[in-house]
């Protein structure tokens, strides 16, 4: 079986970093659309556009399977887009609506995401009954993919979206966007009490496993800068990650 997964950069590696725990498939096709980003700033009809291009370059790589490893893109059109293909695509909310109701105690939940995201109140939705505290992050994905994880701009943008949701109490942190785990250690410091937080590649991952190991292949393409996408993947320590091809 042949996965294909996309994001708008190296955010969406978060998700196949899990997948390749579990090596499930023959063969991970992913494309980090960095020449693009950052999504979380484009219309529902910018996004559909872009996505349906993304699925079909992985199509003709492929792909049997396509994972949106984007909250931004499965949150705004995985609907419209399930409706054209028929091949199974997986978009990260339901993984990340399932994580987050097995952890949270108190149900105070924070949602942290792309401003496109949070528009559409997908997570506040889905978890009626809960209480769900938005803030969407505009400034996180850009210091990210500009190589600026360690710096004063983002203790302060953590500071800026974090503190509201610290004073809150919420005792679980949806990550809802696929940058966001790249954080994880950052964000864990900030809070000063324990947080779960909810990463949607762990939750895919086990899903998709079908109990049989295998050692895919991996094929890697940006359509940005290849160099920046390289130093910036770095972080994420993925061992096969060495050739990335242009889009
Ligand atoms: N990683 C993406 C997401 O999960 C997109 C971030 C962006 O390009 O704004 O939303």
């Amino acid at each position: 079986m042949i996965l294909g997964i996309f994001d708008s950069g190296i955010g969406g590696l978060t998700v196949l970093k899990e997948i390749l725990k579990k090596n499930s498939f023959d063969k991970i096709i992913y494309f980090g659309d960095t020449a693009r980003l950052p999504y979380g700033e484009k219309s529902k009809e910018e996004l559909l556009d872009i996505a349906k291009e993304n699925v079909g370059f992985l199509l003709s790589k492929g792909a049997e399977k396509i994972v949106i490893a984007c909250g931004t893109v499965s949150s705004n059109v995985l609907e419209e887009l399930k409706k054209d293909y028929n091949i199974e695509i997986i978009g990260i909310v339901d993984a990340l609506i399932e994580g987050t109701k097995e952890k949270t105690i108190n149900n105070k939940i924070g949602i942290i995401a792309t401003s496109a995201t949070i528009k559409t109140h997908i997570f506040k939705n889905k978890l009626n009954g809960y209480h769900v505290y938005e803030m969407s992050c505009p400034k996180f994905t850009p210091l990210i993919e500009s190589g600026k994880l360690d710096s004063k701009e983002m203790d302060d943008a953590i500071n800026e979206y974090l503190k509201p949701l610290k004073d809150e109490g919420v005792d679980t942190l949806i990550l809802g966007c696929t940058h966001y785990p790249i954080l994880s250690n950052k964000i864990k410091k900030y809070f000063d009490y324990p947080i779960n937080l909810i990463n949607s590649g762990v939750i895919i991952a086990d899903n998709l496993f079908d109990g049989k190991i295998k050692n895919p292949e991996l094929e890697i393409y940006c359509s940005g800068s290849i160099e920046d996408f390289k130093n910036n993947s770095k972080y994420l320590e993925i061992e096969n990650i060495n050739e990335i091809k242009k889009y």
